[in-house]
């Protein structure tokens, strides 16, 4: 417990040493996961065009994708995440995390297995399941990586004594039993066929939706309100916050069908219809939760540094790909879309343009007072101009050459692969130009992060930053 004064009255506040130490961990290692990522999709890119062949098996197309996926997924946005998590559960339970040593351990755990699922998926060792791709022995230690997780975190909550529950909690909690179930459901029920792609793609669905998307919300109703001086309890209406989190949780599992709208897909009609209506339905949380950060920004007492110039980005990216999604999903608009780079467009717009910006904007928040460092604000106007830029233009091209292929497609019916591939082409170079301006993005970012930390601590910097967030 520390004494600190605040609004003239003395009280006592608890530390959060060991949380901090351990979102330390998470955050530096997911900075140098966000990069890898990114230069796996570029080096994807060049290949999908044919501008880069290596001819060695390890780093062909059908290798590295799986790669991409597993590392946007582990290295990145739920390590990113996690080390938010930890950092944010115990100022909203007003008690330091459980233990530095599960904290610590599961840290090391996840690196390992990042780096058996790097050898295994370069070595060609894949389940061949779209985003599930990792084989059983890594999967068994995913699901012990989480419980250590879980173990952590739910520890903590159980162990507080605060009253006054956090709205944001929730929603981590919630998450944070997505991830676990889903992950158990979607590797370890054996099926075949129909059965087996429908559960492909209710994990991939709740993935992104119930573990990053719920998860990053629920670090947000901290973080945000913080960030802009309205105080840590989230001065939001608590009849709204009640709706938005149980319209999510209504809503996310049956719209996993708007993956299953397509002619040929092996769903009943009526199915369809359920997928199509709930994914319209998506779109209340999605107004509510634009309300409410307009509502913080309304209210905020600081002016908008740059992680809430990241944050504004990626509710800006949020409320298009909802809107995008929402459309695809009415049965008739997805035929033409289904299966043509548009919706390669809807999954970055989603996990770069929403979750991966909102990750940035919780990292810039959070480092400063974890490091008791400031940033360089140029470095990261850099990074945000070339981020923003990059990634638009990128989203932009997968979106027109998706219009342009389902449109042939519709037209003449079935394509060769060269007939589209010329047709294709721009727009993929196109990708790949400014998926490298968004790749030099992420190197600015960690050049920062990485100055910032190694820094000499410079005491009056750090009395700024604790003003700023
Ligand atoms: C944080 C950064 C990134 C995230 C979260 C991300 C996410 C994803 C996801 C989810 C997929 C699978 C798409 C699907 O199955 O529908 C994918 C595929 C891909 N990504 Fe990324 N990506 C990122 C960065 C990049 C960058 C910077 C580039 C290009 C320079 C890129 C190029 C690709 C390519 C070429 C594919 C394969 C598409 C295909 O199968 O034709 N990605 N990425
Ligand atoms: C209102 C909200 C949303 C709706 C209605 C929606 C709808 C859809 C639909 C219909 C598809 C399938 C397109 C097809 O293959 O024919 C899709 C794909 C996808 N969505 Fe969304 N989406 C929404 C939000 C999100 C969010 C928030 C995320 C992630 C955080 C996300 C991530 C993805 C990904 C990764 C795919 C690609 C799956 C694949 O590889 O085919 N979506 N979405």
């Amino acid at each position: 417990m520390a004494r600190v004064a605040s609004r003239g009255i003395d009280t006592l506040e608890p530390t959060y040493q060991v949380a901090d130490s351990v979102t330390k961990k998470f955050i530096l290692g997911s900075v140098v996961g966000l990069v890898v990522v990114t230069l796996l999709g570029l080096i994807l890119s060049l290949e999908r065009t044919g501008s880069l062949n290596s001819g060695f098996a390890p780093l062909s197309f059908l290798r590295l994708r799986p790669l991409h996926i597993q590392a946007i997924i582990f290295a990145w946005l739920s390590m990113a995440l996690m080390g938010a998590i930890y950092y944010v559960v115990p100022r909203m339970v007003k008690r330091d995390l459980l233990s530095g040593a599960l904290g610590n351990l599961h840290f090391v755990l996840q690196w390992v297995g990042i780096v058996l699922a790097i050898v295994t998926l370069l070595a060609g060792y894949s389940e061949g399941r779209e985003y599930l791709e990792l084989i059983w022995p890594i999967d068994v230690a995913v699901v012990i990586v989480w419980a250590v997780f879980a173990a952590n975190i739910f520890g903590t909550i159980l162990k507080s004594k605060a009253t006054d529950i956090h709205p944001g909690l929730k929603f981590v909690s919630a998450s944070i039993l997505y991830l676990g179930l889903n992950y158990l459901m979607g590797n370890f029920i054996p099926l075949n066929g129909i059965q087996d792609d429908n559960m492909i793609w209710s994990w991939a669905h709740n993935a992104v939706n119930g573990w990053f998307m719920v998860g990053l919300m629920g670090v947000m109703y901290y973080v945000v309100p913080m960030l802009m001086g309205v105080g840590d309890r989230p001065n939001v209406n608590k009849t709204l916050s009640t709706i938005h989190f149980w319209s999510l949780m209504l809503f996310i599992p049956p719209s996993v069908l708007h993956h299953l709208l397509y002619d040929e897909a092996p769903v009943a009609v009526f199915w369809k219809e359920v997928g199509q209506w709930t994914s319209v339905g998506m779109l209340i949380p999605t107004g509510i939760w634009v309300y409410m950060f307009y509502n913080w920004v309304r209210m905020r007492n600081r002016p908008l540094n740059a992680a809430g110039h990241f944050f504004f980005a990626s509710i800006v990216f949020y409320a298009l790909n909802c809107v995008q999604g929402a459309t695809q999903s009415v049965i008739a608009i997805n035929q033409a879309v289904h299966q043509t780079q548009w919706v390669i467009g809807h999954a970055h717009l989603a996990l770069v343009g929403w979750i991966s910006f909102g990750l940035i904007g919780t990292i810039y928040a959070v480092v400063p007072l974890l490091f008791g460092r400031e940033y360089s604000k140029s470095l990261a106007g850099w990074q945000l101009g070339t981020s923003v830029v990059g990634f638009t233009v990128m989203w932009l091209a997968l979106s027109m050459a998706g219009v342009v292929e389902g449109g042939t497609l519709q037209e003449q019916g079935y394509l060769s692969y060269y007939t589209l591939k010329s047709t294709l082409d721009p727009y993929l170079q196109a990708r790949t130009i400014f998926g490298a301006l968004f790749t030099v993005s992420t190197v600015i970012f960690l050049w920062n992060v990485y100055r910032t930390v190694l820094a000499p601590a410079r005491e009056p910097l750090y009395a700024e930053a604790k003003r700023i967030v």
